[in-house]
């Protein structure tokens, strides 16, 4: 590799073709109808796609490290030692997903890896391209599993321990899919972090710009609720009469989402799961369990959200009769990124020629956790329609280009 770092690097461009290639590639395992992908976590499907992404980061020549949880780590050497310029994702995916939502920044970051080889240009420092374990959170909670494990906030014994939704633990499924490395977790030297991903939501696309600088994630908070009551025959027994764990749970859900309409601005609320049991037409319900998503930018509106949903909850169930359990499934509160790497991400877009907005990101990411050991920030591209977790997820190939670029230019300024 050559080993100056500047000559040439200011009209260096990533190749869209190749980029688009090996999202193809990598879109094709675990595809669904209607050109989604599912690979949930630890998956047998997502073991493939590892597979896959890995084989291209040794092709790249990248010393690839499997940590204890599964995330992935290639570094490519810099002239210098020392803690790498990391870029990096997710590749698994919630079960109707896209294949841009994380795979996107993964591949983003081979492809800058495989513009700089051609190019024969040494960074100072290291560069290194991450995917961290069970990003989507769909399959086992909290999400951000893997690179909240990766910098310390949640012990790993805990992780592995974590049952998922069909009974498995990601220990055991991490063993049966041949990813649970040697490399340790909890204390990574990282000098900064940047995640390129989609915005998945409407606001670039719809104000018509190519880049967003995001300042930060918004707070998340995640909880299930179990309602039990009595099941009971639906032709025969009284309104008054009656214990209806079904009910009570659409009644939260309905006050949830209430709450949300009457607060307007950035709170939103999701009741993406629910299930019923007996779950027939003609017996009322003993058991509910659901869950409610709840995320604010602001940590104080989001705690009084809560407050007021668990109040609600405590009251129609007492109303109907029924007893109501609840667990914490993730609570994140919301995460500035570090504003060096926003400005960063702004001005190298202009100097680009893109036009750019800052943007706080709705949906979680791995690059939260990271900002809690280094300096971290994200560049999005437009989500076509701001639709994701939905096999329709798209954004245009000159897009993806763009922000692959930004990407280029973000890391070697950060690297040099
Ligand atoms: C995870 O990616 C989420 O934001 O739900
Ligand atoms: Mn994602
Ligand atoms: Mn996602």
């Amino acid at each position: 590799m050559g080993d100056n770092v500047d000559a040439g690097a200011q009209d260096l461009r990533i190749n869209a073709d190749r980029l688009a290639a090996r999202l193809d590639a990598l879109g094709a395992v675990g595809a669904i109808p209607g050109g989604g992908v599912c690979r949930l976590a630890l998956t047998a499907e997502d073991r493939a796609g590892r597979d896959r992404v890995i084989g291209w980061m040794r092709e790249l020549g990248l010393a690839v490290t499997i940590d204890a949880i599964g995330n992935v780590v290639g570094v490519r050497r810099g002239l210098e030692s020392g803690p790498p310029v990391m870029a990096g994702s997710h590749i698994d995916t919630v079960r109707t997903g896209g294949r841009y939502d994380g795979n996107f920044g993964v591949l983003a970051g081979l492809e800058v890896i495989q513009t700089l080889n051609d190019a024969n240009i040494t960074t100072r420092r290291p560069l290194a391209v991450a995917f961290f374990t069970n990003e989507e959170g769909a399959r086992f909670n909290p999400d951000m599993m893997g690179s909240l494990v990766y910098v310390g906030g949640l012990p790993l014994e805990e992780a592995l321990a974590t049952v998922g939704i069909d009974g498995e633990s990601v220990g055991d499924c991490l063993k049966k899919i041949g990813y649970n490395g040697a490399a340790p977790c909890g204390n990574p030297q990282v000098h900064a972090y940047v995640e390129l991903h989609i915005e998945q939501g409407p606001v670039l696309d719809l104000e018509g710009f190519t880049i967003g600088a995001v300042e930060g994630v918004q707070g998340i908070s995640w909880t299930e609720f179990t309602v039990l009551g009595v099941s009971n025959h639906a032709g025969t027994t009284p309104m008054r009469l009656r214990h209806d764990a079904g009910y009570v749970a659409c009644a939260i859900a309905h006050h949830a989402r209430e709450i949300a309409r009457s607060l307007g601005g950035d709170q939103v609320a999701t009741v993406g799961a629910i299930t019923l049991s007996p779950n027939l037409v003609n017996v009322i319900a003993n058991r509910a369990v659901f869950t409610v998503d709840l995320r604010n930018t602001d940590e104080a509106v989001l705690q009084d959200v809560e407050r007021r949903m668990h109040a609600f909850a405590g009251e129609i169930a007492a109303a109907e009769g029924v007893t109501l359990s609840h667990r914490t499934l993730a609570r994140f509160e919301p995460v500035a990124f570090d504003p060096h790497v926003v400005n960063l991400v702004e001005a190298t877009a202009r100097r680009l020629g893109h036009s750019v907005r800052r943007l706080p990101s709705g949906a979680g990411h791995d690059a939260q956790m990271l900002a809690r050991v280094c300096p971290a920030g994200m560049i999005f591209v437009p989500s076509v329609g701001g639709i994701s977790h939905n096999v329709k997820e798209f954004t245009a190939l000159p897009d993806l280009e763009d922000g692959a670029n930004v990407l280029l230019h973000t890391l070697l300024t950060l690297a040099n």
